[in-house]
């Protein structure tokens, strides 16, 4: 068992990464009176999978709520479900929610647990790669609108997040590489040694050996937390975790989610790179080597199919991060040197799109 603490004063808290079954009795033990009443709000598909095993480990009464797989379930409709049931059941402030999914269910459970009764704690225990690294440590939380992706939301840390290796062993490849390409941004913006590990740990990391998955997980929870310590609410630092973001996001919008989120976030690396690399601030060398890395896990080398440059351009400046109609990038000038650049135009985005066009 590996543990990484979150340090955020009385909201900090531990990641556990290893078997979830300790862990979890411990989290579900805490209250003063004993056992809590325990709410599991889960992503249906990985219930199926690993409820049986996690319920081993709860209180014979909890309640067990789940939600259709896939982004569609953020949305404030299941949240209005999902509290609805809550209500019935007359859970109360004294209880704790414990999500099981990916990143949707941290999202979507998160927030419940964020406004049921203005707020109850809750325990995340992520399923996929994703949510491992990324979308499990810092507390954000939320659903989409029909107007967007993540618009309404709360900061709302959690009590703990317990990383079982055993259920990341059940993704889907795609699934588990979308993760993969998280890793592989977070070690480029802030870690140029974490970056060579996963070049020589290359071939245990795609079979997914338990040690090195878990030392993956926890590297990148170590890195996200220092930052989350430093930035809890996103008012500059963090802002660093959007390198390959900004073109990944618009990939993803206008691929109409064809691609994981991981997948278009690997070829907005690519793309931004070679943002970088014309304007003379990052080597061809570094590029490259962020590249073959993304080949080496087989994450995608370019577009399923061809994007109109000017449709790139317009969903770059819709992405939320846009600022006053600049268009502000979190490029790199090398391996753990993130470098903000405010004002890329619509013909260096048009010629570095060209790396991942179809031929
Ligand atoms: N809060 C944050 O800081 C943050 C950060 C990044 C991403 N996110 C959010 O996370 C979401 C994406 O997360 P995701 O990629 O984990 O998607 P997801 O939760 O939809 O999971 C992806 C798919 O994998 C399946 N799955 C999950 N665990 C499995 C397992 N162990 N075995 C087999 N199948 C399994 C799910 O049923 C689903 O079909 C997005 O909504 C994104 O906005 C949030
Ligand atoms: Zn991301």
């Amino acid at each position: 068992m590996m543990t990484v603490r979150v340090g955020l004063g009385n909201r900090g808290y531990a990641i556990d990464i290893g078997p979830c079954s300790r862990a979890l009795l411990r989290e579900c033990n805490k209250s003063a009176s004993g056992t809590r009443q325990v709410v599991v709000i889960a992503d249906r598909a990985v219930a199926r999978l690993h409820l049986a095993d996690l319920l081993t480990y709860l209180p014979q009464d909890s309640l067990v709520l789940t939600f259709a797989p896939g982004e569609r379930s953020k949305s404030l409709r299941v949240v209005g479900r999902l509290f609805d049931q809550l209500a019935e059941a007359r859970i109360e402030r004294g209880a704790v929610i414990v999500t099981l999914g990916g990143g949707v269910a941290g999202d979507l459970g998160g927030f419940v647990a964020a406004t049921w009764l203005r707020g109850v704690p809750f325990i995340q225990v992520p399923t996929t790669l994703l949510a491992a690294v990324d979308a499990s440590v810092g507390g954000k939380t939320g659903v989409n609108l029909p107007a967007g992706k993540n618009l309404v939301g709360a900061f709302h840390q959690p009590e703990a997040v317990i990383v079982d290796t055993n259920f990341i062993k059940t993704l889907k490849y795609r699934e588990f590489v979308s993760g993969l390409a998280e890793s592989v941004k977070q070690a480029v913006v802030r870690d140029a040694g974490f970056f060579d590990w996963h070049r020589s740990q290359a071939d245990a990391i795609v079979e997914r050996e338990p040690k090195v998955i878990s030392e993956l997980i926890a590297r990148n929870c170590t890195l996200k937390a220092a930052i989350v310590e430093q930035d809890e609410r996103e008012a500059g630092l963090r802002a660093v975790l959007n390198y390959g973001h900004t073109i990944g996001h618009a990939i993803e919008h206008l691929l109409e989610y064809e691609l994981r989120h991981g997948e278009c976030v690997g070829l907005g690396m690519l793309v931004e790179n070679e943002i970088a690399v014309a304007r003379g601030m990052l080597g061809r060398g570094t590029a490259d080597a962020i590249r073959d890395l993304l080949q080496r896990f087989r994450l995608p080398a370019g577009l399923p199919r061809a994007l109109a440059a000017e449709d790139v351009c317009a969903a770059c400046r819709v992405d939320k991060k846009v600022r006053a109609g600049a268009i502000g990038f979190m490029l790199v000038s090398g391996l753990g040197a993130p470098c903000r650049v405010a004002d890329v135009t619509n013909a260096e985005i048009a010629a570095a799109l060209r790396v991942v066009q179809p031929r």
